[in-house]
């Protein structure tokens, strides 16, 4: 029988970047996957799948909006849909491919299957046990639906059907204005589809900054999506091909009809936990439906740990891949740890949104004295040239002591600019340190700076 120090279940970026840091350590380490290539929901069905069509659609947007403005004359692209699949899923491969890779070069073991953990000490995949002295469950998330609402993967969608229909809908309802939502709703408004985006709360991304939620739902609008705000959805029929949408006003209580070609359905996801045998082990979870866990990522039986979206936390790629790294440390008895207070969330739509640290309104309901630095891209010479002006940084800072306590920022290349805010929050600094950090000229990131310096004594270009 072989054996192990350690075996990771799931191979997405919890769990096979908690694999390569595992081997990394010394550990002889397997990872048990069961879909046919490794990377998780992420590669797969999640993370770069919709960036790839995100980046595509983009194109064609800047080809539609912006070429001519340049001076880019000649014919607009037409979208071939099967060739755009076809690289979407040639970039799926390339990165899946690139984990075995990563996976050989560290010795690590692929056992493929789906693995069910049957002691403390074992684990069975396809019928093979393997004895392990230590277990560590990365088994990720599943998209939730509505109650009565059935997925069919093809006119009633999840996020995985929607990186795969089979055509182009002309119109698609979105039941959702979280991030999944926003962004294959741009995706398709981007494909020339009449996107309606019905959510139940009154604002667009719960739990962002509430001006970045404003500004957001503003230049979204422009670009032609369609909100329906306040609004539940009560049923959803299949009619000959077609999808009929029932929905109801929350306050008016007044019920409405919509049909389309498509639904996705991107109100949230939930901890995937089936087949594991935790309840035969007395592995305890949340109402939830996550994993129970202390500070070191273990779960009440010794030398079994879990990380990821199924614990508790933000259900992000990053926050999962910095888990795996910190509990591959406890286990070699190093002092892993993570900073929840400085996980970035980005939404990559057009423009991009991102955002470290605290809200206003969470600052606000703690009582904390703060002061705003603001600036809009409006002010930003290579945002100007670029027709990408929309949208402002917005740093927040301690009003007495100056420490930055987060950034929000809606505007081009929002998710890369967000980290020098991360690393900024990771060293206790303060808004004058990134004020006095010199930024190259003309870059997007002096908006950061001149936010910085809006904490202090002004913004040079406001
Ligand atoms: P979400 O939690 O971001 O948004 C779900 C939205 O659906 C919320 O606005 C909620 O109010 C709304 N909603 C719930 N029930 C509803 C109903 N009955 N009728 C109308 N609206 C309803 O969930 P989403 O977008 O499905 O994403 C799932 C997870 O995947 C998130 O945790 C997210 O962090 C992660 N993810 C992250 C990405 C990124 O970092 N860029 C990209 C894609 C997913």
């Amino acid at each position: 029988m072989a054996s192990y120090d350690v075996i990771v279940i799931g191979a997405g970026p919890g769990g096979y970047v908690c694999a390569i840091r595992c081997a990394q350590l010394g550990l002889k380490t397997a990872c048990v996957e069961g879909r046919e290539a490794l990377g998780g929901t992420c590669l797969n069905v999640g993370c770069i799948p919709s960036k790839a069509l995100l980046h595509a659609t983009h194109m064609l947007h800047e080809a539609n909006d912006n070429f001519a403005r340049m001076g880019l004359i000649g014919a607009v692209p037409s979208v071939d849909w099967d060739a755009m699949l076809a690289y979407k899923d040639n970039t799926i491969d390339q990165n899946t491919k690139g984990i075995e890779f990563l996976f050989k070069k560290n010795n690590i073991d692929w056992l493929k299957g789906w693995g069910t953990i049957q002691s403390q000490n074992q684990v069975k995949v396809a019928d093979k046990v393997y004895e392990t002295k230590n277990i560590i469950i990365a088994s990720g998330s599943e998209p939730s639906t509505l109650p009565g609402l059935e997925i069919d993967e093809k006119i009633v969608v999840s996020s995985t059907g929607a990186l795969s229909l089979e055509r182009i809908p002309e119109e698609l309802v979105v039941i959702g204005a979280g991030v999944i939502g926003l962004e294959l709703g741009s995706v398709y408004s981007r494909l020339g589809s009449k996107v309606t985006i019905i959510e139940y709360l009154d604002n667009i991304m719960p739990g962002i900054d509430n001006d970045v939620q404003k500004e957001f739902q503003k230049i979204l609008k422009s670009q032609g999506l369609r909100f329906l705000m306040g609004t539940s959805v009560q049923k959803v029929e299949i009619i000959e091909q077609r999808a009929k949408i029932t929905y109801q006003n929350r306050k008016s209580n007044e019920e409405h009809l919509m049909n389309a070609d498509a639904v996705l359905v991107a109100t949230g996801r939930k901890p995937f936990t089936d087949g594991l045998g935790l309840d035969a082990l007395g592995i305890d979870k949340s109402p939830e439906g996550q994993i129970k866990v202390g500070s070191d990522w273990q779960t009440k039986i010794m030398g079994i740990y879990a990380i990821g979206d199924c614990v508790k936390g933000p259900m992000l790629a990053h926050k999962a891949e910095d888990e795996g790294m910190a509990v591959a440390e406890q286990v070699v008895g190093q002092h892993g740890h993570v900073n929840y207070g400085g996980i970035p969330n980005v939404i990559y739509t057009h423009p991009e949104v991102a955002s470290v640290g605290l809200t206003e309104s969470e600052l606000k309901s703690q009582g904390h004295s703060y002061k705003i630095g603001k600036f809009n891209f409006m002010g930003n010479g290579r945002a100007k040239a670029n027709f990408a002006a929309s949208g402002f940084v917005k740093l927040l800072a301690d009003k007495k002591t100056d420490r930055i306590l987060g950034c929000h920022i809606i505007g081009p290349a929002a998710g890369d600019l967000i980290h020098e805010v991360c690393v900024a929050i990771e060293f206790g600094a303060s808004a004058e340190d990134l004020a006095l950090t010199c930024h190259a000229h003309p870059t997007y990131s002096e908006a950061v700076r001149e936010a910085a310096l809006a904490c202090g004594d002004g913004a040079i270009h406001s």
